[in-house]
C-alpha cells in the first residue's frame, strides 16, 4: 500500500507544475504558442518524406519546406503579438535586427534537418527572446516525443510540468558528454578530431545525435553532465542556454568565457564538470581563431 509521503509527494508535484503552468510569462507564453504551431506543421511533414521539395543552401546544408513553412508559422505567432519586435531566424527573417533592438527573437525552426529528412526521430524547434542583450524567454519543443522545455530568466527551467536540474556528477571520468561534428566546414576538422580524442579519452561516452538545441536541452535535463561544439550559430545556443543557466549549468565559449553567442564555440554542463571541460578544451581555442564563426552579429 502508498503511504502518505507518496501522496504528499504527489500532491506537491502537482501543485508545483499547477504554478508553474498558471504564472508562465506572457513571452513565453507566445513563444510556446509559435512553437507548437511549427511543431504541428513539422509532424505534418514527417508524414510523407518523399514528397518534400528539399534545396541546398550549401555543402551539406539542406533545407526543405518544412523548414521555411514552420518559420513562417513562428514569425506570423510572434508578429501578431508584438508586432515591433525584432526577428533573428534561420531560414532569412530578419526583421529589424541592428544593435539597438531592444526585443530580439532568435529562431530554429527545425533544428536537425538531416534528422529530419532521414526519418531519424531526433530534431526540435528553438525560440529564444533576447531583450537588452540578455536571453530572457527560450523554448525547445521535441514534437517527436512532445517534450517541451520552457525557461525565463529567473524562473527556473522546465520539462513539460516538472522543474529540471542539470546532473549532479563531479568527476568528467564519470560523465555523458554531448557534442556536435563538423561536418559543413573542413577547416576546423582536425582541431575538432584532437578535442575528441581527448574527450574520449576522459569521459565515459560521447554522443552526438544532431541537434544542437535539443542537445543543450539534455544538458538542463541532467540526461548529459555536459556537451561542447564548435561552428554553432546563435539560434542553435540561445533558447537552449538559458535552459542550462535556469536549470543551474554554465554555458561559455571554449575559454569559458560569455560571448559564446555569436562566436560559435560553446562548453555548456554542470557547474563542476564545466570547469573541468574548459580546463580540457581551452588549450584548443588559438587553433580555432578566425574558424567556425558562423554568422556577424
Ligand atoms: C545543425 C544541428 C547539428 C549541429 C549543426 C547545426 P540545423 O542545425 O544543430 O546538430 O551539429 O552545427 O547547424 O542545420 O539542422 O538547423
Ligand atoms: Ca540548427
Ligand atoms: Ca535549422
Amino acid at each position: 500500500m502508498r503511504d502518505w509521503k507518496f501522496f504528499m509527494h504527489r500532491r506537491l508535484r502537482l501543485h508545483w507544475s499547477a504554478t508553474a503552468q498558471a504564472t508562465m510569462h506572457p513571452m513565453l507564453m507566445t513563444a510556446v504558442k509559435a512553437a507548437r504551431r511549427a511543431g504541428n506543421v513539422i509532424n505534418r511533414g514527417a508524414r510523407d518524406l518523399d514528397m518534400l521539395t528539399v534545396t541546398t543552401k550549401g555543402p551539406k546544408d539542406f533545407v526543405s519546406e518544412v523548414d521555411r513553412a514552420a518559420e513562417t508559422a513562428i514569425v506570423d505567432t510572434i508578429h501578431a503579438t508584438y508586432p515591433n519586435h525584432a526577428i533573428l531566424a534561420e531560414e532569412g527573417t530578419a526583421h529589424g535586427v541592428n544593435a539597438d533592438a531592444e526585443h530580439l527573437w532568435i529562431i530554429d525552426p527545425l533544428d536537425g534537418t538531416t534528422n529530419f529528412l532521414h526519418g531519424f526521430p531526433q530534431y526540435c524547434v528553438s525560440i529564444a527572446l533576447q531583450h537588452k542583450g540578455q536571453i530572457t524567454q527560450g523554448v525547445v519543443y521535441d514534437p517527436v516525443r512532445n517534450d517541451l522545455f520552457t525557461a525565463t530568466r529567473g524562473r527556473g527551467a522546465f520539462l513539460n510540468d516538472r522543474r529540471i536540474r542539470v546532473s549532479r556528477r563531479q568527476h568528467l571520468k564519470e560523465c555523458l558528454i554531448g557534442t556536435g561534428f563538423p561536418f559543413r566546414d573542413g577547416s576546423f576538422l582536425e582541431t575538432y578530431l584532437d578535442m575528441m580524442r581527448t574527450m574520449i579519452k576522459e569521459t565515459a561516452g560521447l554522443r552526438r545525435p544532431g541537434a544542437a538545441a535539443l542537445d543543450l536541452a539534455y544538458v538542463a535535463a541532467g540526461y548529459y553532465d555536459g556537451f561542447w561544439e564548435v561552428g554553432l550559430n546563435p539560434w542553435d545556443m540561445a533558447a537552449g542556454s538559458l535552459l542550462i543557466v535556469e536549470a543551474g549549468g554554465l554555458v561559455g565559449d571554449l575559454e569559458g568565457e560569455s560571448g559564446y553567442l555569436f562566436g560559435g564555440q560553446l562548453i555548456a554542463a554542470n557547474p563542476r564538470i564545466f570547469a573541468q571541460m574548459v580546463k580540457l578544451l581551452s588549450p584548443y581555442s588559438h587553433a580555432l581563431k578566425g574558424k567556425a564563426t558562423p554568422v556577424e552579429e
